[in-house]
């Protein structure tokens, strides 16, 4: 069976391109993986209060990573960092102490921007995090989307032959990725 990868997708926006990214990488990966979106928009801030009783949207997202092989994030910047949803999952993942279901994991960083620089400074905090708490985040290739808005026409669909071609490349180095580190 395909490696499932579970997506965390750091924007909310209906139009979001990050969202329109992941389910292009959805549609050009390999066969050796299968992506699915886990929704993060509803989770309630973390708060160490709330574990003795733990929301029912933390015990749902935290299940969809400890059944998932592997962990991929697409994500915008936002003044520079990972905007706070997703810090808010990654946060609500990595608690109780010594209990994350991210520990371990293989993960990518995948970010995005209208702008030039295919938010850098997201992807690098973003990174940062994780490896603070031991998720296996691959280190190359690296995966900076600028100019993204021009990429995708009318309906959604990523139509840019060199995007589509690193894309894939990624896609295949992050299977490659998986597969080094899974037990099967
Ligand atoms: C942004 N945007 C942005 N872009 C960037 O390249 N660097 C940045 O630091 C920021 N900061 C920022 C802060 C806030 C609060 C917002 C709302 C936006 C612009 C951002 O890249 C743009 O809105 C993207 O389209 C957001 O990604 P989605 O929603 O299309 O996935």
């Amino acid at each position: 069976p395909p490696y499932q990868v579970a997506v965390l997708v750091g924007s909310l926006r209906q139009n979001s391109f990050s969202r329109m990214l992941a389910h292009a990488l959805s549609e050009l990966a390999p066969p050796t993986l299968s992506l699915e979106i886990v929704e993060i928009g509803a989770l309630p801030f973390y708060n160490d209060d709330l574990e003795a009783d733990a929301p029912d949207t933390w015990r749902q997202v935290r299940q969809c990573i400890v059944t998932a092989d592997a962990v991929l994030f697409v994500t915008p910047e936002y003044n520079r960092s990972v905007p706070a949803v997703l810090k808010n999952a990654v946060d609500v993942l990595s608690r109780p102490f010594g209990a994350s279901v991210l520990s371990g994991k293989p993960a990518a960083i995948v970010s995005a921007s209208p702008g030039a620089m295919g938010g850098f400074g997201a992807s690098h905090h973003l990174r940062q995090s994780l490896v603070s708490m031991g998720v296996n985040v691959m280190s190359s290739p690296e995966v900076y989307v600028g100019n993204v808005a021009a990429l995708f026409d009318h309906a959604g669909a990523l139509t840019h032959a060199g995007t589509i071609e690193f894309l894939t490349r990624f896609a295949i180095a992050f299977s490659t990725w998986i597969e080094r580190l899974s037990a099967r």
